[in-house]
């Protein structure tokens, strides 16, 4: 049994957790900063490099004591290194790497985005070669995995991410930061009447593009104030949900008939949306071949145990960094 303890800090979590075998969750200790973004309707990066520094050895503790672990019985330290926000990321570094020299442990470098796909393991095994829908607040993603840890990327967000898309309808409808899961709950009640436009519908890749859509609602937005018309939010939220789910779900089954795979993988903060995870298990249905492997709900947002599933990939492999590893704010697959 392979014990990892794990540090993410890229952007507003603080987290750290304890996995074993890159599957089993001991421990998962996440303090969020959300409620001092939100005034500002984002995350401001000062402010959170100084909540992770008062945060992280009260997660630390948190996470060894749940798992009731001492540090003798860790085989590795396992680290976010990129993608996020520089500040934020060298304290959740400078953590992983003082406890791995205090106990005399490899440090395991881990990209953020293989976590958010790594967490599908929490729900069950992925099988390979699988396709992941990688849906966060700053990345859209349609990625190939012929193997483990193995990532070609399809196609991407050509402007914003869908879950950016989600924060800046929000922030049109002064809903409060972030705005996903709010506008998820307003899209059951609303009816999605408005026909908002699926951008590259007929265009033959896999990329996506959300800003088009954005601005349909923006314009919808302030042509109803003009005319002093009042607009029905719910029906409103539930219209430009529809077109984001239509977006993904037109350039998922494109892939899916192009490779045929053995499980399709939804992770990412936006994998939260119920309707995205309801479209996505009945698309699923017509490839018979390929299981269906949504990261549980629970840990689709930014959390340490990803971190840990990931690593696990990377300590199979002696993928270790030294005590030099730095912080890659841009890294891609
Ligand atoms: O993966 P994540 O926690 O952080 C990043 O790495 O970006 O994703 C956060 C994003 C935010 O844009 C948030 O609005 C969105 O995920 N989100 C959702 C839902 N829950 C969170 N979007 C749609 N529906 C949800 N239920
Ligand atoms: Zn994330």
């Amino acid at each position: 049994m392979t014990k990892i303890i794990s540090f993410e800090s890229s952007a507003d979590e603080t987290s750290v957790a304890i996995v074993e075998d890159g599957c089993t969750i001991l421990s998962n200790a996440v303090a969020t900063q959300i409620n001092s973004h939100q005034r500002f309707g984002g995350i401001v990066p000062e402010v959170a490099s100084r909540h992770h520094i008062e945060w992280i050895t009260r997660v630390l503790d948190d996470a060894l004591q749940t798992a009731n672990i001492k540090p003798i019985e860790l085989d590795a330290v396992a680290v976010t290194y990129g993608p996020g926000l520089v500040g934020s990321l060298l304290v959740g570094l400078m953590g992983a790497k003082t406890f791995a020299l205090a106990h005399n442990l490899p440090i395991i470098p881990v990209n953020h985005l293989a976590g958010h796909i790594a967490a599908a393991n929490f729900n069950r095994p992925i099988i390979y070669p699988a396709l992941a829908l990688m849906v966060s607040g700053g990345h859209t993603e349609l990625v190939l995995m012929r193997e483990e840890n193995n990532f070609s990327v399809l196609g991407e967000t050509r402007d914003d991410a869908a879950g950016e898309s989600f924060d800046k309808v929000g922030r049109l409808l002064k809903l409060p930061y972030p705005a996903g899961k709010t506008i998820d709950d307003m899209a059951h009640i609303g009816q999605a009447t408005i026909k908002f436009p699926t951008a590259m519908a007929h265009e033959d890749n896999y990329d996506f593009s959300f800003s088009g859509l954005k601005s349909a609602v923006i314009n919808y937005v302030h042509h109803a104030e003009q005319k002093g018309e009042t607009i029905n939010r719910n029906d409103l939220a539930a219209s430009f949900q529809n077109a984001v789910i239509d977006a993904l779900l037109g350039r998922t089954r494109r892939a899916l008939q192009d490779f045929p795979v053995k499980s399709f993988v939804l992770a990412g903060g936006v994998a939260a949306n119920s309707q995205l995870r309801q479209a996505l298990a009945e698309l699923l249905e017509q490839f018979q071949n390929t299981q269906f492997i949504p990261v549980p709900q629970l840990y689709t947002g930014d959390n340490a145990a990803m971190v840990g599933a990931a690593g696990y990939w990377n300590y199979k492999k002696k993928k270790f960094a030294g005590l030099d590893l730095n912080t890659n704010p841009g890294l891609d697959f």
